[in-house]
């Protein structure tokens, strides 16, 4: 068994977060979400071996990730109590971060932590149409949570590719056409180890990022991780 593990700082007493690099037959104990936050496969140590896609993630129990450039851990230990999680060190109420965002929206984030860079094509990894060449990305990650019932706010601005995995509870990521849920065009139904593996940006002429008015919403009390790629 080898790779560097070390937990992060959206660890606390309601969910573990570990961030492992260059993982190695790399024991998995327990119900874990494993993340892959990379562009290459993460492999898992079972027969047949199957791969974990990019930007991609699954539940994993007993078993081992045969190999991987690095993935996130995330395991529930506090299932019942989640919504005391936005006391833990390190969270805020989304409003007193954001000036101007709605006070009534009860969406918290909790610390955000840089887990190092990768190199990847941003036409590749966004699947569009031609590659753009290799660029380094900074990667950031964070948790959120919000309670059942709780529209995150429509935004599309976003000078990074973000993509998001379900940790605790029910809820959705959904794509407007305009800034307006009447205006719904996708609605991505979210369960504990799921992320939506398209990422909603296309990239722009100016090395930005062009997004569709998106939101999350929890159908339940919710936590989500968000992975940020921030062009350096
Ligand atoms: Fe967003």
């Amino acid at each position: 068994m080898a790779g560097t593990s070390r937990q992060i700082n959206s660890a606390n007493a309601y969910i573990d977060a570990e961030f492992v690099m260059a993982p190695k037959d790399f024991a998995v104990e327990g119900r874990t979400i494993v993340v892959n936050p990379n562009l290459t496969p993460v492999t898992v140590g079972q027969e047949p071996v199957r791969h974990i896609p990019a930007f991609s993630s699954t539940v994993l129990v007993d078993t081992t990730i045969e190999q991987g450039d690095s993935v996130l851990l995330l395991r529930v230990l506090d299932e019942g109590n989640m919504a005391d999680v936005v006391n833990q060190p390190g969270w805020s109420l989304f409003a007193d971060l954001l000036p101007g965002f709605p006070r009534t929206t009860l969406l918290y984030r909790g610390p955000v932590e840089r887990i190092g860079t990768v190199e990847f094509d941003p036409g590749l990894a966004l699947g569009e149409e031609k590659p753009l060449g290799p660029r380094t990305f900074e990667i950031s990650v964070n948790l959120w949570f919000a309670p059942a019932g709780t529209d995150c706010a429509i935004h599309n601005v976003h000078e990074f590719i973000e993509i998001h995995s379900q940790i605790h509870g029910y809820g959705r990521m959904q794509k407007f056409k305009e800034r307006d849920h009447n205006t719904l065009y996708e609605d991505q139904l979210m369960s504990p180890g799921h992320t939506p593996p398209v990422p909603f940006c296309r990239t722009r002429p100016d090395g930005g990022f062009t997004y569709p008015w998106h939101q999350y919403r929890a159908d339940t009390d919710c936590v989500w991780l968000a992975v940020e790629y921030h062009a350096v």
